[in-house]
């Protein structure tokens, strides 16, 4: 019986204040424009991966995801696996000692510790996990921002999920990518009290995928030129700031025009692109009376490509934010973590 060879870790989903959208180039998941993002807690939204690799397994890579196999053949998958073992052939050539890991085949297993079906941003804890996986399996001497560069290609997300806290990913101007990486603009611990309430208003998979999505936005949208190059590179010099002086109003109040100025991109994409149904709306207008009441910002909406909220607030307008969340919806089954709550329900009659 020959050796298997294991690692496992777990990354957690990051949800963008700033939001990628456009691929400069699709191959390298190249953005037109740099993004940043929160990581949830690991005790939240995480997928769990345990990456193996012997020559008893069948020739083929093997994907498995909560118990269903994947397939791998996919570009982006086997970018990320060509990339891990370029990185070990380097190192097996350099020390002949070093066991021969890169030529055997891998077997990958998944799982996340919420529903995948229920359209949370799943991909981005997944291509982390799977890339730190296997870099730990063949002990390559990676940093976080050299897996981050790896990880982009498998989902242009996933490089933000690598690092914990407050992230942003330079979308970089190297053709190569080699510049298109992910940093820490702080860590969790400066702002510890971010929390978010996840709306789960619809568990359907999302209608248009991301990189179609992109793509169209980019090729017909002519909102999305002056978003690329005006708007998002002054947001984000705005959020670090935000962030970095602890100034949720701005925090709140960027992260929701850049929601809506996102999703102005896709409506005005030809044929258009509906993210937004009925209830995420009215989950906007909670939103906005919630603040209107407080008399500031302390409730902060934005969707991703799909009709589910994510709230950001702070841990001491808990009552306040996730706590009338929950009196609308009324006391529902679902995930509960520490840094982030989903709440499932419809509370368009609200
Ligand atoms: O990483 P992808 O290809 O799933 O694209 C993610 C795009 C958004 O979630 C809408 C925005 C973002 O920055 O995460």
């Amino acid at each position: 019986m020959s050796d298997i060879h294991r690692a496992s870790t777990t990354a957690p989903v990051n949800i963008a204040v700033i939001k990628y959208w456009g691929k400069r180039d699709p191959k390298l998941n190249l953005p037109t424009n740099s993004s940043l993002s929160v990581t949830l807690s690991q005790s939240d939204l995480r997928t769990h991966t345990t990456a193996s690799c012997s020559a008893s397994y069948s020739k083929e890579d093997s994907l498995l995801l909560n118990g269903a196999p994947q397939d791998v053949s996919g570009a982006r998958t086997q970018a990320c696996f060509r990339e891990l073992r370029a990185l070990r052939s380097q190192l097996e050539d350099s020390d002949a000692s070093l066991p021969k890991l890169a030529a055997l085949p891998l077997k990958i297993v998944s799982e996340n510790n919420f529903p995948t079906a229920a359209g949370l941003a799943s991909s981005a804890a997944g291509f982390a996990a799977l890339v730190r996986a296997i870099a730990n399996l063949y002990k390559l001497p990676s940093s976080p921002t050299d897996l981050s560069r790896i990880a982009r290609q498998g989902s242009g997300s996933a490089c933000r999920s690598l690092f914990g806290g407050y992230v942003g990913w330079e979308q970089g101007s190297a053709s190569d990518g080699s510049d298109s990486v992910a940093f820490q603009v702080a860590p969790a611990s400066h702002w510890p009290s971010m929390r978010a309430v996840i709306l789960v208003v619809s568990a359907a998979k999302k209608g248009v995928s991301s990189t179609t999505g992109m793509q169209t936005t980019v090729a017909t949208s002519t909102l999305f030129a002056s978003r690329a190059s005006e708007t998002v590179p002054r947001r984000m010099q705005e959020m670090q700031n935000a962030i970095q002086n602890k100034d949720f109003e701005t925090f709140g109040k960027v992260t929701m025009m850049d929601s809506n100025s996102f999703h102005a991109t896709c409506l005005d994409t030809y044929p258009p692109i509906f993210y937004l149904n009925d209830v995420s709306r009215a989950a906007i207008k909670v939103v906005e009376s919630i603040n209107a009441a407080a008399g500031r910002i302390i409730a902060a909406y934005t969707f991703d490509a799909g009709p589910n909220a994510v709230v950001y607030y702070l841990e001491e307008n808990e009552k306040e934010v996730a706590g009338l969340f929950k009196t609308l919806l009324g006391e529902k089954d679902g995930w509960k973590g520490e840094r982030g709550e989903k709440i499932e329900g419809n509370f368009a009659a609200a």
